[in-house]
């Protein structure tokens, strides 16, 4: 299209010319200013973990282990100029209890751009891999995707959701690019981060949330070791989640699983009133027990958690208001 309009003009090809040089070197001259400053310059990986862990202490209400667990974890891989393997998470529990939100706060966190940064992908299969028949295209699509983007960028993030709805098969072909020996042609495709979430193992933790409630134990007592096993349970006999048969649990390359607890009507406020204030509204106490009261909780005779968790909360309050 350029080339046709600018034929009959050699003036606007010479200037044409010299504007795409002229910005070039200006893009070049940020991004090595900014490289010789930052410690990190891979692609636009720009990791700020004090913003992270603030933001996940201020606005992720009632999940003291995905906030722990998560931050260690990136820490240590972060500040690793060699890591030994990709970064593995997954995420499992209720709805609307935060997997989403805290992906996107990584995301946020760790590239500039966010969520829409070249180097973060983001896969759900309604959108990506919606027929099940067509599993093999989607094999070699994915295998390829993974590969091409990794070697454009070592440090890239990849984005699993509704892990529980992917075409059986074919989280299979993730399995060379999650451990550590996968290193070709002198692409290190071990700085990589993979994220996968579920609702699978989410009963499971429900579960052990009520009984340290039933015996009046804090919900911060509740330890990791309580949960990995049943989630990993739930996880491996769930025949629809992407890692059934993958040899991904097998293998042991999941670097956590990550639970997220079923909320309580006080957290469920905390997600009000955060959301009160991203709308620039103070917060109405009276808009505030209208979003909740209209939340169906769990168990019946209990009414302790609730059943969307956050999710609905957004648009409730556009409800009240
Ligand atoms: C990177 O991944 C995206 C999907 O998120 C895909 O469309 C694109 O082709 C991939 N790039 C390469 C170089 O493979």
């Amino acid at each position: 299209m350029a080339v046709a309009r600018h034929q009959g003009r050699p003036w606007g090809w010479f200037f044409w010319l010299l504007w795409m040089v002229s910005a070039a070197a200006a893009a070049w001259d940020l991004a090595s200013l900014r490289c010789n400053f930052g410690s990190f310059c891979e692609c636009d990986f720009r990791p700020d973990l004090p913003g992270l862990e603030c933001d996940l202490a201020q606005h992720l209400a009632g999940q003291h282990l995905a906030r722990a667990l998560i931050v260690k974890l990136l820490r240590a891989f972060v500040q690793d100029p060699a890591p030994s393997k990709p970064l593995v998470l997954s995420l499992h529990g209720w709805t609307g209890t935060g997997k989403s939100y805290v992906s996107s706060l990584l995301a946020h966190y760790l590239f500039q751009g966010g969520l829409r940064s070249r180097h973060v992908h983001h896969f759900s299969p309604i959108i990506h891999f919606p027929h099940p028949s067509h599993i093999e295209r989607y094999k070699k699509d994915l295998k390829s995707w993974v590969q091409g983007n990794l070697t454009a960028c070592g440090r890239s993030l990849f984005l699993f959701d509704e892990m529980d709805k992917m075409p059986p098969g074919l989280m299979e072909v993730l399995r060379p690019f999650l451990g550590p020996s996968w290193v070709v042609y002198g692409t290190n495709y071990r700085k990589a981060i993979f994220i996968f979430i579920s609702n699978t193992g989410g009963e499971q933790i429900n579960q052990v949330t009520l009984d340290a409630w039933l015996f009046r134990r804090e919900r911060e007592e509740i330890s990791l070791r309580e949960l990995e096993p049943a989630i990993s349970r739930a996880v491996l006999d769930n025949p629809l989640h992407g890692f059934w048969h993958s040899g991904i649990m097998e293998e042991h390359l999941l670097d956590a699983l990550v639970p997220f607890l079923p909320l309580q009507r006080h957290h469920v406020r905390h997600c009000v009133l955060n959301e009160l204030a991203q709308l620039g509204l103070e917060p109405q106490e009276e808009v505030v027990e209208a979003v909740l009261d209209s939340l169906t909780f769990f168990p019946e005779n209990k009414q302790l958690f609730s059943s969307n968790g956050c999710k609905t909360v957004a648009s409730r309050i556009t409800f009240f208001l």
